[in-house]
């Protein structure tokens, strides 16, 4: 299979990267800086021929329309909208706005520019598999600690996008599922975390491989069960 990670360079993302790479599939890693991920680097030496690196910044449609077409004719039969950003966690006096705008840009608007994108490559593909990586933050039914307004907001307009592009792509067969990966160590989730990264990207790729028709639409947590919006 042919899988493109945005945000690939670290996290979560260079672990689905890491393990994809294991189980033999060409991946093509979408990060920001390709001439600093030195973790790629050492994969792509390791799986000789599976991996290409490639500049993306999902926050920027002229970075995003390059990347598309430096993938060329290539089919996508996986694309996972990993790349986010913690954005500030303050308390609504000190929220500021600007830096809400950035945060909204890149975690909710950017997987809809990546995906918009990459619909051509992912329409040359029998699998058409999209899946976004949202939170838990995301859900409002699970909201009983406030707070955190720029993240949990850009991840509920992205839950938001994920089911509008599984209805309005439905008819080309195209799967649109969002996930929450868990608490994650990670640089975001921090060393307290109680999932290890490894273990949410194994359990991320199973359900992956086992999306059907009938999920897209679907806020699925990282262990199967479906998530309150
Ligand atoms: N860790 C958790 O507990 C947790 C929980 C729920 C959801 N998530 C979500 O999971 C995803 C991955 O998180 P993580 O924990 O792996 O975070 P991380 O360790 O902070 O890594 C974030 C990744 O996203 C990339 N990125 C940020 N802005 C980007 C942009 N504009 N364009 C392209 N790439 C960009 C970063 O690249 P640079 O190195 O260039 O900055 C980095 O590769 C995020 O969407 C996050 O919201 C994480």
């Amino acid at each position: 299979m042919n899988i493109v990670v945005t945000g690939a360079n670290r996290g979560i993302g260079l672990e689905f990267v890491r393990q994809y790479l294991a189980r033999g599939e060409s991946v093509v890693a979408a990060v920001r800086s390709p001439s600093a991920a030195e973790a790629l680097r050492a994969l792509g030496a390791a799986h000789p021929g599976a991996l290409r690196v490639l500049a993306c910044d999902v926050g920027d449609d002229a970075s995003v329309a390059e990347f598309a077409r430096a993938m060329g004719d290539a089919a996508v039969d996986v694309l996972v909208n990993n790349a986010g950003v913690r954005g500030e966690w303050t308390s609504l006096e000190a929220m500021d706005t600007a830096e809400a705008l950035r945060t909204y840009s890149v975690n909710a608007l950017g997987p809809l520019r990546v995906t918009r994108a990459l619909l051509p490559h992912l329409l040359r593909s029998e699998t058409r598999k999209v899946a976004h990586i949202s939170s838990g933050m995301g859900s409002i039914g699970d909201n009983t600690s406030g707070g955190a307004y720029a993240y949990r907001m850009s991840k509920a307009a992205l839950n938001m996008a994920s089911r509008s592009m599984a209805v309005d792509l439905r008819d080309r067969r195209v799967i649109s599922v969002v996930f929450n990966p868990g608490w994650v160590q990670t640089d975001m989730g921090g060393r307290s975390a109680p999932v290890p990264v490894d273990q949410s990207v194994h359990a991320l790729v199973a359900l992956i491989d086992g999306l059907a028709a009938s999920d897209s639409g679907d806020f699925l947590d990282w262990r199967g069960k479906r998530y309150e919006w």
